[in-house]
C-alpha cells in the first residue's frame, strides 16, 4: 500500500489534516487504533478559537459547527462572590469564540471524510513508524491478525499523548518539558439548561469551578478535585451541592440539577516536545504538547499545528518549496509555547494549590483585583482566549 502522507491517530487533528491534504490532492491514509465509536465516545472540552472554525470550514467540515455552535462574546471569572465578565468583543476589536463540543467536530470531520471517501482504518494495532531519518518512511500495523504496509514521504503523528509516534523518536533527539498539577478535574454531563449563558470560571478557597455548556439543554460542570479521589466519591448529589458552594449565590440559586450523564476525573499537566521534527516524522496536537484544559487551548494548539504541516506540505506537493516543512516546528512551536503560558497563567490564577503558602494565596488574590481593575490586562486575557495570530 502507498500514500504521500501516512497519519497516525483518527482524531480532530489527525482527520482534520487528512481532509484538507485531501481537498488539495494529496493522498493519505488514517491508521486509528481504535474503532470510531470508542473515538467519538470520549467528552472532550469545545471552545474553539475563531481562526480554528475559519479551518473547519475550509475542510467543508463546519456547516453543523455554524448551524448548533454558540458564538460567546465574552466569558466570566468568578471571585470572593462576584461575577466578572471578560468582553472578548470589545477587548479584542470584535474577536469571539465558537462554544461547540470537540467530540461533534470530530463526529463531523469523520462524516467529511465519509463524503470524499477517506482512507481511515480503524482498530489497526500495533502501528509503527519505520526509517523515517531516510527519505522512504513507512508503518507497518497489523490489522486482523494480518500484518500490513504502507510506504509514504511523510507519516504525520496526530496520535496523542499516549501514541508511539513520538516515543519512536530517539531519545537523543527530542527534549521533552513538563509540569504535573496535584490536582484534577471532575467533569460532568448533565441534560439541563446552562446555569451561565456564557462559560464561567470561578476561584472559591474550596476550589476551581467551571460552568460550561454544549446547547440550551445540555450542561458542562467541572470542579477541582484531589488526584486521589474517584467518581466513587463523588455521587451526584454531593457534586452539586460542591459546585455550588464555589459559585457566586445569585449563580448557585439559578442552577438546574440533573442526573450526570458522563461523570470523569481528569488529571491536569502541562507537557511539551521539542523539535515536533525527527527527519520525515512529524508530530501534531497532543502528540507533542498537552496543556491544563484551563485556557481552552488544547484542541486550538493542535489546530494550528494542523494549519502550519497542511500548507507546508501543500507547498512541498504543488511547488517542491520545502521552507514550510523545515520551518514547520519552531512555527508550531512558538504558539504551542504561548498556549502553554497562557494555560498554566490561567491554572495558577484559578485554582487551589494545596501547598501554597499565605503568600502564594495573597499573590493569586492580588493578581485577580488587578486583572478586573486593568483594561491592559483584560486585553491581555481576552487576545489569548480568542487565540493568538498565527
Ligand atoms: N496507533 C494508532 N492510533 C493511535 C495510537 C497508536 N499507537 N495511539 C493513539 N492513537 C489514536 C487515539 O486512539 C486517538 O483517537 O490517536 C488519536 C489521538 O487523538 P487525541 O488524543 O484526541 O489527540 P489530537 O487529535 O491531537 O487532539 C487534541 O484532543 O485531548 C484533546 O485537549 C486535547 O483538544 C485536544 C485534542
Ligand atoms: C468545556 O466546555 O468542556 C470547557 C470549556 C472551557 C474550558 C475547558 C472546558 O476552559
Amino acid at each position: 500500500m502507498r500514500a504521500q502522507v501516512g497519519i497516525i491517530g483518527g482524531g480532530p487533528s489527525g482527520l482534520l489534516l487528512s481532509q484538507l491534504l485531501h481537498l488539495r490532492g494529496i493522498d493519505n491514509v488514517v491508521l486509528e487504533k481504535h474503532s470510531r465509536d470508542y473515538v467519538l465516545g470520549r467528552i472532550r472540552a469545545g471552545v474553539l478559537e475563531h481562526s480554528f472554525t475559519e479551518i473547519l470550514r475550509e475542510a467543508q467540515a463546519g456547516e453543523r459547527m455554524d448551524r448548533e455552535g454558540q458564538i460567546h462574546d465574552g466569558f466570566f471569572i468568578a471571585h470572593a462572590g462576584v461575577r466578572h465578565r471578560i468582553d472578548l468583543k470589545a477587548l479584542t476589536g470584535g474577536k469571539t469564540v465558537m462554544v461547540y463540543g470537540q467530540t461533534e467536530l470530530t463526529r463531523d470531520l469523520y462524516e467529511a471524510r465519509d463524503r470524499l471517501g477517506g482512507k481511515i482504518i480503524h482498530n489497526a494495532e500495533n502501528v509503527q513508524p519505520h526509517a523515517f531519518d531516510t527519505g522512504k518512511p513507512y508503518l507497518t500495523w497489523s490489522e486482523g491478525g494480518q500484518l500490513r504496509r504502507l510506504d509514504c514521504d511523510f507519516i504525520v503523528g496526530c496520535d496523542g499523548y499516549h501514541g508511539v509516534s513520538r516515543q519512536s523518536i530517539p531519545k537523543d533527539k527530542i527534549q521533552t518539558f513538563e509540569k504535573i498539577y496535584p490536582f484534577g478535574w471532575l467533569g460532568v454531563l448533565t441534560r439541563t439548561p446552562p446555569v451561565s449563558p456564557e462559560v464561567l470560571y470561578a476561584n472559591h478557597e474550596r476550589g476551581f469551578a467551571l460552568c460550561s455548556l454544549r446547547s440550551s439543554m445540555l450542561s458542562r460542570y467541572y470542579i477541582q478535585v484531589p488526584l486521589t479521589d474517584s467518581i466513587q466519591d463523588w455521587p451526584d448529589d454531593r457534586f452539586f451541592d460542591e459546585l455550588r458552594h464555589r459559585l457566586p449565590g445569585e449563580v448557585a440559586a439559578a442552577m438546574v440539577v440533573g442526573p450526570s450523564i458522563e461523570k470523569s476525573i481528569a488529571p491536569l499537566r502541562s507537557f511539551i516536545a521539542e523539535p515536533m521534527r525527527c527527519g520525515n516524522l512529524f508530530l501534531a496536537g497532543d502528540a507533542a504538547h498537552i496543556v491544563p484544559p484551563t485556557g481552552a487551548r488544547g484542541l486550538n494548539t493542535a489546530a494550528s499545528d494542523i494549519h502550519y504541516l497542511y500548507h507546508a506540505l501543500v507547498d512541498h506537493y504543488t511547488r517542491g518549496d520545502d521552507r514550510g516543512l523545515n520551518e514547520y516546528s519552531r512555527r508550531a512551536l512558538a504558539r504551542a509555547w504561548k498556549g502553554q503560558r497562557f494555560s498554566w497563567w490561567m491554572t495558577k490564577l484559578l485554582h487551589r494549590f494545596p501547598d501554597d503558602s499565605p503568600y502564594d494565596q495573597r499573590l493569586q488574590q492580588t493578581e485577580l483585583e488587578y486583572l478586573f481593575s486593568s483594561q491592559n490586562a483584560l486585553a491581555s486575557v481576552a487576545e489569548n482566549y480568542v487565540g493568538l495570530p498565527f
